[in-house]
């Protein structure tokens, strides 16, 4: 094919097709045949064209391979994994979060209210999505009554494992709508909780809803100057991707790791300052621990290393992240804005609840960097095959 396809062409547009077509692996001339031969016949796939044009890449990452696709947010809190799935191309059509101070703040961030209760959702009035993204709540669930009823002899589908709980939701969601592929996200801890079964019957159910399932415990400290250690299940439907997606998690970004101290805030109100009171209740508990030969206690941050996890309890006593502040002053605690760093957040995104609701929200959250790498690799999936002639990924709306 000539080199006459990409001459006297906006800077923008080359931009793309080489992007595009060096993320298939493919050449620029492949990629604009197949292009245009499937724009000829008017195929009902829906590849990335001219409507889905380069946009300034707004993330930190400027290497990021943006593809169209749509996704659902589940579980949204105030919107982690949708900051991370935005910034590699990502749509949501739809969002679920039943916490009305969550709600407000992702209102304020996307300008919509997300959906309520999971539990009260008509499944059936779902949006077609190409990623399900959901941060689900650990919620302990027993298998004991699964037993149970096998004694009895009586059927039972793989749902029944985990009826009634948020993840039984969630398994329905994806039975009903099957999205090509699935972001789930959650606690270390969830992997061996009781005993590493309540993470067995999530892989069972995955795999017999038949999605070829990666995970990877991620810590955001490669992202931020915070210890998080979170999973992160990554599924692709092997009825579309035939078991050979090809996904694999990022190695963690090269170069120096971000320093708490580049977090904080120049002048922070003095209400952040622990009283005497509280900071001499830290201080002997943690003694009082250390004397029983237990680790329990505050956190003094090292002001050149990264925090210990924030919880969504930080807002009782900021225990956990303490910033030493001189000599003559007791500790501080993070401001809102300083826990919004920490976790990732940019500071565009104004801060519109309390200071109990914030740090809550914060420590709930999904760090939206993580969330991106791990999203750049579906991406990546997505550019790998919708370049090729071999059917549609992407179910709608790209
Ligand atoms: C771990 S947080 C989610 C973090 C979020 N996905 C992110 O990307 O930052 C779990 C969220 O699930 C919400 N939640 C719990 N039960 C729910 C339910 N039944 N329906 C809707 N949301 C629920 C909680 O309010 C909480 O905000």
């Amino acid at each position: 094919m000539p080199d006459i396809l990409i001459r006297k062409i906006p800077k923008a547009l080359k931009d793309w097709i080489d992007n595009q077509s060096h993320s298939a692996r493919t050449s620029t001339n492949a990629f604009l045949i197949d292009l245009l031969d499937n724009a000829r016949q008017g195929s009902q796939r829906q590849l990335p064209l001219f409507d889905s044009m380069p946009e300034p890449v707004e993330t930190q990452s400027s290497n990021n391979t943006k593809v169209p696709f749509t996704f659902c947010d589940l579980f949204a809190g105030i919107g982690g994994l949708r900051l991370g799935l935005e910034a590699v191309g990502g749509d949501c059509v739809f969002s679920c979060e039943y916490d009305k101070y969550a709600q407000k703040t992702y209102q304020a961030w996307f300008g919509e209210a997300p959906h309520g209760d999971i539990r009260e959702l008509d499944l059936t009035k779902f949006p077609d999505h190409d990623v399900l993204a959901a941060g689900f709540p650990c919620q302990p669930f027993s298998i004991a009554g699964v037993s149970k009823k096998n004694s009895l002899g009586r059927k039972h589908g793989f749902l029944d494992k985990t009826q009634g709980t948020l993840f039984f939701h969630l398994a329905t969601i994806i039975e009903i709508k099957r999205p090509p592929v699935i972001l789930l996200e959650n606690v270390k801890n969830l992997m061996s909780h009781d005993k590493g079964k309540t993470w067995q019957v999530i892989q069972d159910t995955l795999d017999k809803l038949d999605y070829e399932i990666h995970f990877q415990v991620i810590n955001a400290a490669d992202f931020v100057p915070q210890h998080r250690k979170r999973v992160f299940i990554v599924g692709f439907d092997r009825k579309i991707f035939k078991g050979k997606s090809g996904f694999e998690f990022a190695s963690p970004p090269e170069g120096p790791k971000p320093k708490f101290k580049d977090i904080l805030e120049e002048n922070p109100e003095s209400k952040y300052t622990l009283t005497d009171h509280l900071w001499n209740y830290l201080q002997e508990y943690a003694e009082r621990h250390r004397k029983k030969g237990n680790g329990f206690g505050f956190g003094m941050t090292d002001l050149e290393g990264v925090s210990r996890t924030l919880s969504a309890r930080y807002y009782k006593d900021g225990s956990e992240v303490l910033i030493p502040n001189g000599s003559k002053k007791n500790p501080r605690r993070l401001t809102p804005r300083e826990a919004a760093r920490l976790m990732g957040f940019p500071d565009h995104l104004n801060i519109v609840v309390s200071d109990t609701q914030a740090y809550k929200q914060f420590g709930n959250a999904v760090v939206p960097p993580v969330a991106e790498s791990v999203g750049q690799q579906i991406a990546r999936v997505f550019a790998n095959k919708i370049t090729k002639r071999n059917g549609c990924l992407l179910k709608s709306g790209a």
